[in-house]
């Protein structure tokens, strides 16, 4: 009576404990380990390396950044601010990247560091088609409308004088104003400027090119880890074609 008692509780014990370790594997399986966040700035008024699709972020940076993320075995996650937010955000940590169509420029090298470059931007002139600029000369003492804080609002004030600028939120705002005859032109990058010009009737880009710039991704200047990793992973998305391959989809030849 006794022995079989202590088998029936050595048994009893067995199954408990084998239970046990069965219930915290499968416990352990349904956890998936937490994937560490990666926060990009864009500012998804620049079609087509970013603009929205109903709620979610799409385009030329964010499938780059995608596809960055997925080989730093990370998530990405993208917040659509005003561009003239992205620097100081990165700069402060709220943001670990920037991927905007951003150029690299000497200025901005003082807050920020940037990853090499991705792509080539040109910044163009975009006029009414019936529009008597005919040349980057043209321009001079008319009312120019860009996008705050971009490489064109910079160039243009530089250029042609505080006094012709008409600063906009995002591109599709000034084109809005150009259409409406509160600039005679809007300065802004290339591609964005073609879809405006798809998107609206009566609207063409000058011929002559004004600014041909580098986009890069930039970063806050002490996190050069990020940076290093972020440009070994880019390199070879660039030299396996990845890279070449999202911008052929977006932007057709
Ligand atoms: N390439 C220009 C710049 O860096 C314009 C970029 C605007 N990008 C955007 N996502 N709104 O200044």
């Amino acid at each position: 009576m006794k022995k079989s008692f202590k088998i029936i509780s050595v048994v009893l014990a067995l199954v408990l404990v084998i239970g046990c370790f069965a219930a915290c594997q499968k416990d352990d399986k349904t956890k998936e380990p937490q994937k560490e966040v990666l926060v990009m700035a864009t500012n998804a008024e620049f079609p087509p390396y970013e603009y929205r699709e109903g709620d979610a972020v799409t385009g030329i940076d964010a499938e780059i950044a995608q596809l960055i993320a997925d080989k730093l075995g990370m998530e990405l996650k993208i917040e659509d601010v005003a561009f003239e937010s992205i620097i100081p955000g990165v700069q402060s940590g709220k943001y670990d990247f920037g991927m905007a169509g951003m150029t690299v420029t000497e200025d901005r090298l003082k807050d920020v560091i940037f990853s090499d470059s991705y792509a080539t931007g040109v910044q163009v002139v975009i006029i009414k088609e019936d529009s008597d600029i005919a040349s980057l000369d043209d321009v001079a003492g008319k009312k120019i409308g860009v996008q705050t804080n971009t490489t064109g609002d910079i160039y243009a004030t530089d250029d042609y004088g505080e006094e012709n600028i008409v600063r906009y939120e995002n591109g599709a705002v000034a084109v809005q104003a150009l259409l409406n005859g509160k600039v005679d032109c809007v300065v802004i990058d290339n591609e964005p400027a073609k879809s405006y010009v798809a998107a609206n009737e009566g609207l063409k880009i000058l011929e002559t090119e004004y600014m041909v710039e580098d986009y890069a991704i930039c970063f806050a200047k002490d996190n050069t880890e990020l940076k290093d990793k972020v440009n070994t992973a880019l390199n070879e998305l660039i030299d396996d074609g990845s890279v070449q391959k999202i911008i052929d989809k977006y932007i057709k030849a």
